[in-house]
């Protein structure tokens, strides 16, 4: 069974995602970090967001890998461990105009249906439910309003990256989440977008365990398509 869960920028969609993966048992997928990760890459190699024949050669070698430390997902690019790296000002300032590249998504989305073989998965990020996987049995669209969104990232980005983002003002922020929702929504490849058959959830006045709650509700409302098991011969 293959969740997924879209939304606009702090909504809370990675957050929600992971709980949700772990009260059920299913493998979790943060496509987002992809795009990150990809970004970060092309930033290590001083290859332009203009340059697309090299971004074309780096695609061929970009090398992404998840593995689990302590319990923690870390995101691996070329063996360089760059969780913390790519929530950083510097990824974050071009990876949308990164993942509007159609070349790029093509070769994204092409691992992430990989990655969707034969698993119980969620997978989170802007398109999952609209492009990535259109006959998914359950797609959430999370939405809510941009103060609320840029308050959390806020507070997110102060408490985790304190250095990083020791410059950041909530209003910088509330600037920030505008423009990139204008920018992930209004782009030609693949814009944000909700699947007509998701459901939607306004997260401005709801807790995570909230939203977490209002999904698996929605979650029992599905039939849920088990393996045959043969009986046994007793
Ligand atoms: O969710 P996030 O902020 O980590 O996503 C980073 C960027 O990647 C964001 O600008 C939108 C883009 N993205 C995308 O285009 N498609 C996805 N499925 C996930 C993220």
């Amino acid at each position: 069974m293959i969740i997924t869960i879209d939304g606009p920028v702090a909504t809370g969609k990675s957050t929600i995602a992971k709980k949700l993966a772990h009260e059920i048992g299913f493998i979790y997928f943060d496509t987002g970090a992809m795009y990150r990760g990809f970004t970060y890459g092309l930033i290590k190699h001083h290859i332009d967001s203009d340059d697309l024949p090299a971004i074309e050669e780096y695609l061929k070698k970009f090398q992404f890998e998840i593995r689990v430390k302590h319990g923690y997902r870390h995101y691996f690019v070329e063996g360089e461990d760059v969780t913390d790296t790519i929530r950083g000002p510097e990824v974050t300032a071009r990876v949308s105009k990164i993942s509007a590249i159609p070349m790029v998504r093509d070769k994204l989305v092409a691992i992430q249906r990989e990655l969707s073989s034969g698993v119980n998965a969620i997978f989170e990020g802007r398109d999952t439910g609209s492009v990535v996987f259109p006959n998914a049995e359950i797609k959430i669209f999370l939405t809510g309003d941009a103060q609320t969104r840029a308050l959390r990232r806020y507070k997110e980005l102060k408490e985790k990256y304190p250095e990083k983002y020791s410059d950041l003002t909530l209003e910088k922020t509330i600037e920030e989440i505008k423009s990139r929702d204008e920018y992930d929504t209004n782009r030609k490849t693949s814009p944000l977008l909700k699947a007509a058959d998701a459901y939607t959830i306004d997260t401005t006045n709801l807790t995570l365990e909230e939203i977490v709650i209002l999904i698996l509700e929605y979650k029992d409302t599905k039939p849920y398509l088990t393996a045959k098991i043969p009986p046994l011969n007793m």
